[in-house]
């Protein structure tokens, strides 16, 4: 199929992720729709060149009409609930939005013939694995209600791959982080580190390090952090490769990460010296789930996908943060 004529569903195409995967999906030649809620996403990050619809991908009719309407030809599963410690508190919600009507869209997909899907997972997947990194071998043993609904929906995948000759691909993103010139991370409440650590540095306000005791080189914990304009290019990457002449059925499952990690000391020092800054460090005792290391192996995303990351050295995620 040429790449050049091919639609694309973009759900949460006016999130983080979304709208970074619509930029690099248009700047390649694709027709992209987004599809929102506008729960969490901002209509101002949707592109023009991007149609826009706005409403939950639940609904199985509404989803097989605009299916069958726009031709669509691959579904980029963007849309999610996406805070861990709301999915702790609120199971109902997270199981309704990120695994029930996730189904619905698959089966509106399915009963349309749409028949490719790269689906955002997370690394929430294998829970606080022990090893130094991780493979998609490793163990799916979410900690947290967020892991769980992704787990769930990635094991539909499998299944609706194996009886329906669906082909899809769950990209596990590790923790993304940075801006493009369009698009940045604007969550309320904001949790995580790097955006937490520069407004720290901006502001003097104190940042809480969430343990020093760890098994790790300095007591910190250690993360993979991945450049949100490499985590669209994943998203591409993937899309190319269900469209392909000939691409197996199936379903795969690929790490997208830096491969390298990260500790939280290290972050802060990073942002001191970005921004000449002192950040004002209180250790506090360990955020509940929280787990020592997480660094991808991302082998199978470069041998399978032909993907790279080129933007995530923490010090160049940074700096695109600070603008
Ligand atoms: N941290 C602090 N202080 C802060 C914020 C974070 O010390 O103010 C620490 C955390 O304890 C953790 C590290 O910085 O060790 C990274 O924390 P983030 O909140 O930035 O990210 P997480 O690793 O907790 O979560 C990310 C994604 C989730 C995903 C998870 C996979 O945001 O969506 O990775 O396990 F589920």
């Amino acid at each position: 199929m040429s790449e050049r004529e091919t639609s694309v569903l973009l759900t949460g195409g006016a999130g983080y992720v979304g709208a970074a995967t619509a930029d690099a999906l248009l700047a390649e030649g694709h027709r992209v729709v987004i599809l929102d809620d506008l729960s969490s996403g901002h209509t101002d990050t949707i592109p023009n060149e991007a149609s826009f619809k706005t409403g939950s991908y639940g609904e199985t009719d509404k989803m097989e009409e605009l299916l069958r309407d726009a031709r669509i030809d691959v579904i980029v599963h963007c849309g999610a609930k996406s805070i861990v410690a709301e999915s702790d508190e609120h199971p109902d919600r997270y199981f309704a939005n990120n695994v029930q009507a996730s189904l619905n869209l698959l089966n509106a997909a399915c009963n349309i013939g749409v028949k490719r899907m790269v689906f955002s997972s997370s690394a929430a997947v294998y829970g606080a694995p022990t090893s130094s990194t991780i493979n998609e071998a490793t163990a799916l043993a979410p900690v947290n209600t967020y892991g769980a609904t992704k787990v769930a929906f990635e094991l539909a995948l499998r299944s609706f791959a194996d009886a329906y000759e669906m082909q899809s691909i769950s990209l596990r993103y590790f923790n993304v982080a940075g801006s493009t010139e369009r698009v940045r991370e604007r969550h309320d409440p904001e949790t995580h580190l790097l955006p937490r650590l520069i407004h720290a540095a901006e502001s003097g306000e104190p940042f809480f390090i969430y343990g020093n005791d760890y098994a790790t080189p300095d007591g910190s914990a250690l993360r993979d952090y991945v450049h949100v304009a490499d985590v669209a290019a994943a998203n591409l990457a993937a899309v190319n490769y269900l469209l392909r002449d000939g691409a197996p059925t199936g379903h795969n499952a690929v790490n997208i990460g830096s491969g390298v990690g990260t500790s939280v000391k290290q972050a802060i020092s990073a942002v001191e010296r970005a921004t000449k800054r002192t950040v004002n460090v209180q250790v506090q005792p360990r955020r509940a789930g929280d787990p020592p290391r997480l660094i991808a192996d991302i082998t199978r995303a470069v041998a399978l996908l032909n993907w790279r990351p080129r933007q995530s050295e923490t010090t160049r995620i940074i700096r695109s943060l600070i603008g």
